[in-house]
């Protein structure tokens, strides 16, 4: 399946970036989208009206205000689309949209639509980065919606670094991707899952951190995976560079692992099945420096204490949920694990081993056995989301028991 016959909202806001978004419509239309393009008052400064209707071969609206006293209906609009893409995504429609500060035609359109929601954000670096700008990506991501991160390279104002906005080929490839992943099955709906993802960085000083190479992939296709049956999911990540798109998937971010621990226990529970595919680090600084550490001496010591065990802590405190962990061993690999399934007090692990080639963090594939108390099943080396496929039809299994 293709955009082919794809009801496709376009919002675009006020941005330079907004010159690439004809691109995006031509090949949306070429493949046969239906492509309804809105924008705000601020986007006609950048982009004409008649450009992008002549592309999309409709009118383009900017405003609730028709000609000959008409009213464009934001809700009409909302409920018409598929899929709704905000591209250019300015800080100021951004900041709008998570704080329901609903003063023109896009805002009321966003906040009435129900299909998904892709942002692509766009803005010169500093404001990228500033923090006003990340908590509130946080929040739309949050919210269910998929953030496009915007890409590095030299911007409108001379400078360079992050804050361009995705090219519009990468858009496309991610609103094709959701269309292809439609089909579902239903086997999970009514079902919460919490799933740790991602790597943890425990902070040293404000410029380093002890971390690994988690990439975050296993997670994030197992939230996919298990959304795409029905059940609505609370991916808990790690930094990573992974992104997500489907509004059953709520997408919380944070840095270490004690954040880790708590967000998980904000939602505990209420949910139906956790699987930690987190890669959470075992230490961290005792203290963190409040300066940048300097290189003066030839030696430098950093007292580690061992951070808690999140998974650990959730079969503890285990009552109705089903509990999955991750093993990656080295040695006695398969002891190892069934040690950890009855320590951590799961109902199955998950034991991929570092001396399968193509297994473990940062490949696209992984290998692995699964084990429950009375049971072992061994897979063939698979890409990650056939994996989460594997992984969750245990779990379906397990619970039909
Ligand atoms: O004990 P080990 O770290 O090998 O256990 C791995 C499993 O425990 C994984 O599922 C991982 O997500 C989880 N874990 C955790 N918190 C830690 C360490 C591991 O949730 N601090």
């Amino acid at each position: 399946m293709s955009v082919s016959g794809k009801k496709i909202l376009i919002a675009v806001s006020g941005g330079i970036a907004a010159y690439k978004i004809h691109f995006l419509i031509r090949d949306f239309v070429k493949k046969g989208a239906d492509v309804q393009v809105i924008m705000t008052p601020d986007a006609e400064q950048f982009v004409t009206k008649l450009s992008l209707s002549t592309l999309s071969k409709k009118p383009v609206y900017s405003d609730f205000y028709g000609e000959n006293g008409t009213w464009n209906s934001h809700v009409e609009l909302a409920l018409w689309a598929d899929v709704m893409v905000v591209a250019p995504c300015t800080a100021n429609t951004l900041s709008k949209m998570v704080h329901g500060m609903c003063d023109n035609l896009v805002i009321a359109t966003y906040m009435s639509a129900k299909c998904p929601v892709l942002i692509a954000p766009a803005m010169d670096l500093d404001m990228y980065v500033h923090p006003s700008t990340k908590k509130n990506l946080e929040l739309a991501e949050s919210f269910g919606h998929t953030i496009i991160p915007a890409e590095s390279g030299e911007l409108a104002s001379g400078l360079i670094g992050q804050g361009r906005m995705a090219e519009p080929s990468t858009i496309y490839n991610v609103v094709e991707k959701y269309f292809q992943e439609e089909l579902h099955s239903n086997n999970f709906e009514g079902k919460t899952f919490l799933i740790t993802a991602g790597p943890t960085y425990e902070a040293i000083d404000p410029v380093r951190f002890i971390g690994n190479h988690s990439s975050g992939k296993m997670g994030f296709s197992l939230a996919e995976e298990a959304a795409k049956r029905g059940a609505k999911v609370i991916l808990i990540s790690g930094p990573s560079a992974q992104t997500i798109i489907d509004p059953n998937v709520d997408v919380y971010r944070v840095t270490s692992a004690k954040e880790m621990l708590a967000k998980v226990f904000e939602f505990y529970d209420k949910i139906d099945i956790g699987i930690a595919s987190a890669a959470v680090a075992d230490y961290a600084p005792k203290e963190v420096a409040k300066e940048k550490i300097k290189k003066n001496d030839e030696n430098l010591t950093i007292e580690l204490v061992k951070n808690p065990d999140i998974l650990k802590t959730m079969g503890e405190k285990k009552k109705h949920q089903f509990l999955v962990g991750f093993a990656l061993e080295t040695q006695n690999e398969e002891e190892n694990a069934k040690g950890k399934l009855a320590k951590k007090n799961l109902d199955m692990i998950v034991l991929n081993s570092l001396r399968d080639e193509g297994a473990g963090f940062k490949n696209d594939t992984n290998k692995i056995k699964i084990f429950t108390k009375t049971e072992k099943v061994e897979f063939d080396l698979k890409s990650k989301d056939d994996v989460a496929r594997d992984i969750l039809n245990f779990v379906e299994s397990q619970l039909l028991k």
